[in-house]
């Protein structure tokens, strides 16, 4: 039974006689000169994955045989190569054999994962001559991992990370981890969560980590870690933590000199400050400037970066948190040193099933912003509801700024095209844990697949990257592969209906999962849900134009004028910036009342269009698994329906309206 494990990296023996004929012919070795690890373990997975399809054992070698046909890995001679160069690959055709041409070996790697996936799909070798290139340099994922073993927002298990056992044992899991994220191109991971333990920095940890940075190393992949802004007085008994004052900076001088002694490739710190409680160069009337500052000279001397996160907030009843990241952060463009980065999430509140892109892209030209994207479903069902979340990156990604002019989306901010970024990254929240299938729901490995390729090259189609997963992934028959893509595609629409409709945000207390759209008590008053909502008597919606809190001003004229008109603003985001009268007609010929009740209701209805098409399915996938998602479903259907007829019966006390006739019909369980 397939219990998930082996992730996309399945390798299935083929069973259609043509192609294992064809690929028996061309794979009879595999010549590698170069001995690195790195090239070592590309051969192995090419050996490893055409073996296992094939049913052959195929040697490795390190110099081409006479006769035969196989693959070469050919690690040009160039030095001084770019990261991106040394990540970048050539796949030809020659003399019968297929070469795989790269300037570093991690470029070897990613050809070698790149030739594999073409295998698995079981197209022709012809058709694998191709070339590419990484538009990120950094493609990291980011884990909120705690030093106990559990996960914030981890809805897979525990943490990957067995800190108990480490660094004397070494679960060779972490391979697994490491050759999922190398045949995606991941190349950097974050292994703590941002709301940092400063024992991660003690030489305790830093061994424990340095073992799964021994990993990692191997598959291209360089660790990182969240700090704790407040260390050198949690950790190091100073009495301050300012950035400004000499004994602090020294001390982060040391602290990194002894990352670095104990990881010598080190990738630099994440950093989480004066965000949520947690600790900050604003403690002490500094800038996050100032703080992010102190943390690059520290790393400069080892080419680490400062990865300073953009997610910022403040408790004010009055003012509009969508505004927030912009009105700290966009007054210091220019004001950080070279090797920081500023992380900002994709929307402007925190990873809701739809928001509008954060206006800070487009609003910082002088410092590299790097992407912040969600795979944990913290506001998506967990690992319980079937969202496939590539729609929700390429959204984001497609979205034009007009920062340039026409053309200016927030990729070409982020790949560093628009504004000559000399840093570029793209960080996904993982969703991985301990569960065998590693993200819980088998199907949210799509996101973590998704996640990659599109850090790679964030032109790719979300259905292109799901057709590809389906068939990696489940099974290579081309009307299966159809039918579960057809699920991936609408499931992000299907979730968005049943549960946060229109514009709606943020129906959430602690846990964000229940349904909880009343709720209006809460330590701070930007954490209930009416603040979100203001559902009253009039209408529904957060009026963010000029006669509310006027945070579309912090787009361009082009952006703005999209959103501000209520008549015209797309119906995704109407909620978001407007809000609407119950009896308002909308461009859809409902009112708000009626759009809302067809929203709430066909999403939860489009679930049993999900079973359907995933029972039709069952004879191509594993029993196992299919039995698995079944489950998962019937729990998502029941669920839209909690969610549906909560936010129904809590809107109707405002609207005063009744549910058209044509929705009360008897419930399908
Ligand atoms: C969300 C999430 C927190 C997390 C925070 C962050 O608010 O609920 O658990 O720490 O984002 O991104 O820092």
């Amino acid at each position: 039974a397939d219990d998930g494990y082996r992730l996309w990296l399945r390798y299935e023996r083929i069973t259609d006689p043509a192609v294992r004929t064809a690929y028996n012919k061309t794979f009879s070795f595999i010549a590698v000169s170069d001995t690195s690890d790195i090239s070592h373990n590309a051969a192995k997975e090419l050996q490893a994955g055409i073996g296992a399809m094939t049913g052959k054992h195929i040697p490795i070698v390190k110099t081409m045989p006479k006769s035969g046909r196989g693959i070469r890995l050919s690690l040009s001679g160039a030095t001084d190569v770019t990261a991106v160069k040394a990540d970048s690959y050539v796949i030809s055709l020659e003399g019968g054999n297929v070469v795989i041409k790269s300037a570093g070996n991690t470029g070897l790697l990613y050809g070698s994962f790149a030739l594999l996936r073409h295998l698995q799909q079981h197209l022709p070798i012809e058709k694998a001559v191709s070339q590419s290139k990484p538009k990120i340099q950094l493609r990291m994922l980011n884990h909120w991992d705690n030093p106990e073993g559990t996960i914030e927002r981890g809805y897979a298990g525990s943490s990957l990370w067995k800190w108990y056992e480490l660094p004397e044992t070494v679960d060779p899991r972490y391979t697994d981890y490491a050759r999922a994220n190398a045949s995606i191109g991941i190349n950097g991971t974050v292994v703590n969560n941002v709301n940092a333990s400063a024992r991660f920095l003690t030489a305790e940890y830093l061994h424990k980590v340095a073992a799964l940075a021994g990993v990692f190393r191997k598959y291209g992949i360089k660790t990182y870690l969240s700090i704790h802004f407040a260390a050198p007085k949690t950790l190091g008994g100073l009495k301050t933590s300012d950035p400004l004052d000499p004994e602090v900076r020294k001390w982060w001088m040391e602290k990194t000199k002894e990352v670095y002694s104990i990881i010598p490739d080190f990738g630099g710190f994440l950093v989480k400050a004066n965000s949520e409680g947690e600790p900050g160069p604003q403690d002490y009337g500094r800038t996050h400037a100032d703080g992010a500052n102190m943390l690059a000279e520290a790393l400069a001397p080892f080419n680490g970066v400062v990865i300073w996160r953009a997610f910022v907030y403040k408790a004010d009843p009055n003012a509009d948190r969508f505004k927030a990241a912009y009105d700290e952060f966009a007054s210091l463009d220019g004001k950080f040193a070279k090797n920081v980065i500023v992380q900002v999430k994709n929307g402007p509140i925190d990873f809701q099933p739809r928001e509008p892109f954060s206006p800070l892209f487009g609003n910082m030209p002088k410092t590299p912003l790097g992407m912040e994207f969600q795979l944990t479903q913290e506001y998506l069902g967990f690992a319980t509801h079937w969202v496939y979340e590539a729609p929700i990156f390429k959204e984001c990604l497609d979205a034009d700024t007009y920062v340039k002019g026409k053309g200016s989306t927030v990729a070409s901010i982020v790949d560093g095209s628009l504004h000559n970024y000399p840093l570029t990254c793209m960080a996904g929240v993982a969703n991985t844990g301990s569960d065998r299938s590693w993200t819980g729901h088998p199907m949210a490995q799509a996101n973590w697949y998704a996640f990659g390729r599109l850090a790679w090259d964030h032109t790719l189609s979300a259905q292109a990257i799901a057709r590809e997963w389906a068939q990696l992934t489940l099974t290579t028959q081309p009307k299966p592969v159809a039918a579960i893509t057809d699920i991936m595609l609408r499931s992000r629409d299907i979730y968005v209906d049943y549960n946060t409709p229109l514009g709606l945000s943020r129906p959430w207390t602690g846990a964000h999962y229940a349904p909880e759209p009343w709720q209006n008590r809460s330590s701070r008053p930007d954490w209930t849900a009416i603040y979100y909502h203001r559902a009253d008597s009039l209408g529904l919606g957060f009026d963010r134009t000029a006669t509310g809190s006027n945070a579309l001003q912090q787009y361009r004229p082009e952006v703005t004028r999209a959103w501000a008109n209520p008549e015209t603003c797309p119906l995704p985001y109407l909620l978001w910036f407007h809000h609407i009268s119950w009896s308002q007609k909308l461009s859809s010929g409902r009112t708000l009342w009626d759009e809302l009740c067809h929203r709430f209701y066909t999403g939860a209805e489009s679930v049993v269009w999900m079973q359907k098409q995933w029972a039709s399915v069952q004879s191509s996938i594993d029993p196992t698994l299919h039995a698995d998602v079944t489950g998962r479903l019937l729990k998502q259907h029941k669920e839209a329906i909690w969610w549906r007829d909560a936010w129904m019966l809590y809107l109707q006390t405002f609207s005063k309206q009744a549910i058209p006739a044509i929705y009360r019909r008897p419930e399908r369980t």
